[in-house]
């Protein structure tokens, strides 16, 4: 009998993977990129920013959220999928407040070197310019939801890693949002401590840690280094450096 092998093609390269791997966990795990967003290796998939898509066996799928299984045809650098892409990563920039001149995460941010990666050149959308609250009221952590793209991993970190529940998701469609866990609706009125896990995992500058802004020079910030495909750290390298 012939034994079945555990790789899947991407673009043309065989990945082996685990079983019980996702197609982005052994992607990753091989050196082989393919750009996320809402994926984060220490927490549960979530599927939510379709940044991840890729065509598997001619179906479009998460690479975050879809099993490896042997037999696999992924493609996912094409020109149609990156420009999918590319027209996801626009709808998140004009759905937020997005000024990168004037974000103390501009060069530290997944969102704008992911898009930087696609090339996005314009907004091209309309943009909605939404006034949510900001909220100060935390000794240590600023909270911007203006720059919130909803993908939870604070949510995730705060309940899973901190046993908080700092943060929620509340609301449907256009008006959905994080929301603070306190009677007041105010993060200072929270538990959050600076030490949690869900204070640093943001990957954009929606939440911030207070004093500490604009600390590193531009030049020496993560994505200044390459392209997000070259530096993330969720990226495992290969010994030839792929
Ligand atoms: S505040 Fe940051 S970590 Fe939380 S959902 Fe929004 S973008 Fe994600
Ligand atoms: S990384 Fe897969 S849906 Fe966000």
């Amino acid at each position: 009998m012939t034994e079945i092998e555990n790789v899947v093609v991407i673009d043309g390269l065989r990945v082996p993977f685990e079983p019980g791997q996702t197609i982005l966990e052994a992607a990753l795990a091989a050196g082989v990129w393919i750009p996320h967003l809402c994926h984060h290796p220490d927490f549960a998939p979530h599927g939510s920013c379709k940044v991840c898509t890729v065509v598997v066996n001619g179906r479009n799928g998460s690479a975050c959220t879809m099993r490896a299984l042997p037999g696999q045809e992924v493609a996912s650098a094409t020109p149609e999928i990156q420009e999918r892409r590319r027209t996801l990563l626009q709808m998140l920039f004009v759905e937020g407040n997005h000024f990168c001149p004037g974000c103390e995460k501009s060069g530290n941010c997944t969102l704008q070197a992911l898009a930087y990666d696609a090339e996005m050149l314009t907004p091209r959308f309309d943009h909605f310019y939404p006034n949510r609250r900001l909220d100060g009221s935390h000794p240590d952590v600023l909270l911007d939801l203006d720059r919130c793209i909803l993908c939870e991993l604070c949510v995730r970190a705060s309940r899973d890693v901190d046993g908080k529940s700092v943060f929620a998701v509340a609301g449907r469609g256009g008006d959905c949002r994080i929301v603070v866990n306190s009677p007041t609706g105010r993060l200072g009125d929270t538990d959050l401590a600076i030490e949690d896990a869900a204070a640093h995992v943001c990957p954009v500058g929606a939440i911030l840690p207070k004093r500490v802004g604009f600390s590193v020079p531009i030049g020496a910030r993560v994505f200044d280094a390459g392209p997000i495909s070259e530096v993330s750290p969720h990226l495992a390298r290969t010994e030839d450096g792929r």
